[in-house]
């Protein structure tokens, strides 16, 4: 079975990468995580990657200054490279420009700590908490050029409890994240390209221009 080769982006502790390195582990899953990038040279998912096996890349972002077009191209040039198929922002704390999310339409997927459309940018939890929602949770999406929007690939609630604060609630979130990416990266990553999704109430349609890979 030919798998899709996935390159994790992230620029933090990287609990995310682990899970989906975990789950690739399993010969059957239908992608391997081909090569760990961050902008941040001391990421924690680096480390991680590095003990793992795994190519680990630093394409810093501070070299490059404002010019996130040509800091998006080394990146680029860095997934090809690897010939990487799939990419899975994990905790990646860029904002990306047209360059890099329309070279990857359809290809690059997301996992951001709420049920969007609710909550998108940053402080979720807190937002969520003094909001009064009683249901939180996490999705995972395809990118597009507008920030935490996209086509959405999966979705994990969770209860909001009495007493929580944000670092329960993420707590809470964060173990949902574990479960729902590495099944949303599968669902997509093995989804023929002339089909449209399969019948699984946890997917949406992609809609026109975001052919799968
Ligand atoms: C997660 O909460 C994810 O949803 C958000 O950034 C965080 C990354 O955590 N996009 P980790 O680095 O995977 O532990």
């Amino acid at each position: 079975m030919s798998r899709v080769r996935v390159a994790v982006l992230a620029s933090g502790r990287g609990s995310n990468l682990a899970a989906l390195v975990a789950a690739a582990r399993d010969p059957l899953y239908p992608a391997e995580i081909a090569l760990v990038l961050s902008n941040r040279p001391g990421a924690g998912a680096l480390e991680r990657a590095r003990a793992a096996g795994l190519p680990a890349v630093c394409v810093d972002h501070r070299p490059f200054g404002r010019d996130r077009s040509a800091h998006e191209a080394a990146i680029h040039a860095v997934l090809e490279e690897h010939g990487i198929g799939l990419v899975a922002l994990a905790g990646y704390m860029r904002l990306l420009t047209p360059l890099l999310v329309t070279r990857w339409q359809g290809r690059m997927l997301n996992i951001h700590p709420s049920l969007l459309p609710a909550l998108p940018g940053l402080d979720t939890h807190g937002r969520a908490l003094a909001a009064g929602v009683k249901l939180h949770g996490c999705t995972v999406h395809l990118v597009t050029e507008v920030m935490d929007d996209g086509p959405i690939l999966a979705q994990a609630a969770v209860p909001v409890l009495p007493g929580d604060t944000p670092d329960t609630l993420a707590a809470r979130v964060l173990a949902q994240e574990h479960v729902v990416y590495p099944l949303a990266l599968a669902l997509h990553a093995g989804r023929p390209a002339h089909l449209p999704d399969p019948d699984c109430a946890m997917l949406n349609p992609l809609p026109a221009g975001h052919a799968a890979p």
